[in-house]
């Protein structure tokens, strides 16, 4: 016997019992984003591999060791299955010339993949809910972000999501705050770890994010780029905060927030709990003015966010959610050459009424399909014999409720079976 192949470390299945859990989340997301005036968009899952490269940064985890990058054997092509949404939905915006229109507010949804040590909470293939608005450079769009995430918990009937913030400020802000922060590491270089000498040289915001207890006393020390902010970008990130108060929003402003992409400058954002152990993080996103143009856009501004559904779905799973999915109203039985025929005719006609129907498969007596049927999440039997079939009739027997069987003719047959289900009313 051949070994049984299993699904890659990291990648999992989302098994029909799981599946109605994801259904509702993605219903109540959609609504969501409609209600917002958010458009969708869908972009390929694999694309060039110096898209990623350069917008998420060269120095970046995700670009030095997370990316599922590969040749295309048949011409040579660099590819890499995304790491995430933002550098896609920039460079269809940007190639297909979105931004003539106007502003953008868009959404997209889908895996994203990243070679990241598996454990709960962190997959290597893992699904995010993006939400991009492009062309608009006013903390209004921050603000509204933030809003609507808000909103999404509660909809979603989450609580005790808590929002941290903070700001990059612009690109000579962090140049001025880089120059400052790389003098202190230098005058710490003892403290640091290896990790950390690297990233020195390369990224050394970056270092701010270690988790190193034994550097956090000299983290602490570490200068703020909150402090090397000029007016403009104060101005925008109070604004922002204005916005947050008047909704009645907490939030916590987090100077050493810095994410994991290089793309963002002013707001940045994460909304963290602490009912999911160590990957706490179930949405974070901010404002990358920069991107369209690095991708060979006109200049414009964006902001953004992406979640983790699978981070989402845990924490309903946690606050006691759960879900079967929709019943199913009729499991069709049916026994005899004549009556296998005719059961195709009783389903199509009652499906055409908008009814869901389980037309039983495999043949058995009417004793082991009625097993079934009572197995089923169906509320009505139908059943045909050669009999019934040979007069074009059906009978209609409640499973789940005593009541007795009634045979009616087959065009009579969905209005009997919707009285029995909803009190008469069909389609
Ligand atoms: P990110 O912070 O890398 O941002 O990912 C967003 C969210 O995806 C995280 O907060 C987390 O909930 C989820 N996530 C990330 N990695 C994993 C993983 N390995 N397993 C499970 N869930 C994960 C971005 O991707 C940006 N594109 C967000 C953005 C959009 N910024 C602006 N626009």
């Amino acid at each position: 016997m051949s070994q049984t192949l299993q699904a890659i470390r990291g990648m999992n299945d989302i098994l029909p019992d799981d599946a109605p859990l994801w259904e509702r989340f993605e219903d109540t997301v959609r609504s969501w984003l409609r209600s917002y005036g958010y458009r969708n968009i869908r972009m390929p899952i694999v694309e060039p591999t110096p898209l990623f490269r350069r917008a998420i940064g060269e120095a970046t985890d995700i670009v030095e060791k997370e990316m599922y990058s590969f040749v295309d054997e048949l011409n040579g092509e660099h590819l890499t299955l995304r790491p995430e949404g933002t550098a896609s939905c920039v460079r269809a915006v940007v190639q297909h010339n979105l931004l003539y229109a106007g502003p953008q507010r868009l959404w997209y949804a889908g895996p994203m993949f990243r070679h990241e040590r598996p454990q709960k909470g962190r997959y290597r293939q893992f699904h995010q809910i993006g939400v991009e608005a492009l062309g608009l450079p006013g903390p209004d769009i921050d603000a509204e972000h933030l809003l609507m995430c808000a909103r999404l918990w509660d909809d979603l009937g989450l609580s005790g999501i808590r929002l941290h913030l903070n700001s990059l400020g612009s690109p000579e802000e962090r140049q001025r705050h880089r120059a400052a922060l790389v003098a202190y590491l230098e005058s710490h270089r003892e403290t640091l770890d290896e990790d950390s000498r690297r990233r020195l040289a390369t990224n050394p915001l970056r270092v701010l994010d270690s988790k190193n207890p034994a550097m956090q006393a000299m983290i602490e020390g570490a200068p703020r780029l909150l402090d090397q902010l000029g007016e403009a970008s104060l101005a925008h990130f109070e604004a922002v905060q204005a916005v947050l108060k008047d909704a009645g929003i907490p939030y916590r402003v987090d100077p050493r927030l810095v994410r994991g992409l290089d793309y963002y400058n002013l707001t940045v954002s994460e909304w963290v709990t602490d009912r999911l152990g160590a990957q706490g993080t179930v949405c974070g996103g901010g404002r990358y003015d920069g991107l369209v143009e690095l991708i060979g856009g006109k200049p414009a501004p964006a902001c953004g966010f992406a979640m983790g559904v699978e981070r989402l779905i845990a924490l309903m799973r946690e606050g006691g959610a759960a879900d079967s999915g929709e019943p199913l109203d009729v499991y069709l039985v049916h026994q005899g050459a004549t009556a296998d025929r005719f059961a195709f005719t009783v389903a199509e006609r009652l499906r055409g009424h908008g009814l869901s129907v389980l037309q039983h498969a495999g043949g058995g007596s009417f004793k082991s399909q009625m097993k079934r049927a009572d197995a089923s999440r169906a509320s009505v039997a139908v059943i045909v014999g050669d009999d019934e079939a040979a007069a074009g009739e059906a009978s209609i027997k409640a499973l789940r409720e005593e009541r007795p069987q009634a045979r009616v003719a087959l065009a009579a047959l969905p209005q009997a079976v919707s009285e029995l289900l909803y009190g008469g009313r069909s389609d």
